[in-house]
C-alpha cells in the first residue's frame, strides 16, 4: 500500500494500539504504540538482522518478534529500502533478492494478517510530523535517520514525499552513506569532530539543493546529539529526533492506523 494513499489527511484520527516494527540493516525493534499519543506501550523487544538478511529469513526473525507480544491487532511495518506499493525496489544493507520482491505479502503471510509496509525513514519521518519536532512545522523538513545507512524523509507542508533516498546522492565519489552514516563513522574510526564535518558538508549539499526549513538528525547516534549538531554550521537549523531511534516504530504503527481507518 502506498503512503500518501493510506494517509491522505494527515490529521485523520488515530486511536487504539498497533504491534509497529522497524527493520533495519543491523536491527528488526518492535512495540506496542499507542497511535493517539506516539507513546510506546510496552518494552521494546529487538533481535540482530539475520545475515544474509533474505527475504525468508528476514520473515522469520518478524515472526519471531512479533510473537513476543501477545497481540492480535494492526501491524505496520517499515522496511531499510525503496517500498513502492508493498514491493521493495531496492536493497541496499539488505539481501539483493529484496530487489522487486512483494515484501509486504511476504510479511503479511509470515504474520499471518495484513501488514502495511513502508520505507524505515519515511515512518520516522511520519513520526516526527505527527508527535516530534516536525509537529506544526511548515515548508519543507528533511528528516535523516544515521545509522547502517542514511535514510530520509521529505516532508512539505506536513505532507510526505516518499522514498526520497537522499541518502544515496552521490558524494565524494561513493553514495552519501559511505561517507557520513553512523556505519561510516564507526568503520572509518572517524572522532566526533571529523565525523561533524562530514556530516556538515553532506547536509550542506542538500541544503543547497532543497532549502529546507529544518533538518531533524535520527537514528541510533541522536542519543549522542550533543556531541555533533552544536559542531553543525549551516543556514538551516538542525534538530534531533524527538522520538530519537523509536520514531520508525512509531511511524509504522501510525501508517497502519491509518490505512485501517481509511478502509
Ligand atoms: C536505504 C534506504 C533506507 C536507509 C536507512 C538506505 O541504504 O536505501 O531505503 O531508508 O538506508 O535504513
Amino acid at each position: 500500500m502506498e503512503v500518501s494513499s493510506v494517509c491522505p489527511d494527515r490529521t485523520l484520527p488515530a486511536f487504539g494500539t498497533v504491534l509497529g516494527i522497524d527493520i533495519g540493516g543491523s536491527g528488526i525493534k518492535g512495540a506496542l504504540v499507542d497511535v493517539s499519543t506516539g507513546a510506546l506501550l510496552s518494552e521494546r523487544a529487538h533481535l540482530a538482522t539475520p545475515q544474509p538478511a533474505t527475504p525468508e529469513a528476514v520473515a522469520q526473525a518478524v515472526r519471531e518478534l512479533a510473537d513476543r507480544f501477545e497481540f492480535s491487532g494492526l501491524v505496520g511495518c517499515t522496511f531499510p529500502a525503496i517500498v513502492q506499493h508493498g514491493v521493495t525496489r531496492s536493497a541496499s544493507n539488505v539481501d539483493k533478492s529484496w530487489i522487486d520482491a512483494p515484501a509486504q505479502d511476504i510479511l503479511s503471510l509470515a504474520l499471518e494478517r495484513p501488514v502495511v509496509l513502508l520505507n524505515d525513514a519515511d515512518a520516522a519521518g511520519l513520526a516526527e510530523t505527527v508527535f516530534g519536532a516536525a509537529k506544526g512545522v511548515a515548508g519543507t523538513v528533511i528528516v535523516l535517520t544515521l545509522g547502517t545507512g542514511i535514510g530520509s524523509a521529505l516532508i512539505v507542508d506536513g505532507r510526505l514525499v516518499s522514498n526520497t533516498e537522499l541518502g544515496h546522492l552521490q558524494f565524494k565519489g561513493d553514495i552519501a552513506e559511505k561517507y557520513c552514516s553512523a556505519k561510516a563513522k564507526e568503520r572509518h574510526s572517524l572522532g566526533w569532530r571529523t565525523y561533524s564535518k562530514r556530516l556538515n558538508e553532506y547536509l550542506a549539499h542538500l541544503e543547497l539543493l532543497f532549502s529546507p526549513d529544518l533538518f531533524i538528525l535520527g537514528g541510533g547516534i541522536s542519543r549522542k546529539h550533543e556531541r555533533f549538531i552544536p559542531e553543525l554550521k549551516l543556514r538551516t537549523p538542525v534538530l534531533p529526533a524527538a522520538l530519537r531511534n523509536q520514531a520508525g516504530i512509531v511511524g509504522a504503527a501510525l501508517v497502519a492506523a491509518w490505512a485501517d481507518a481509511s478502509h
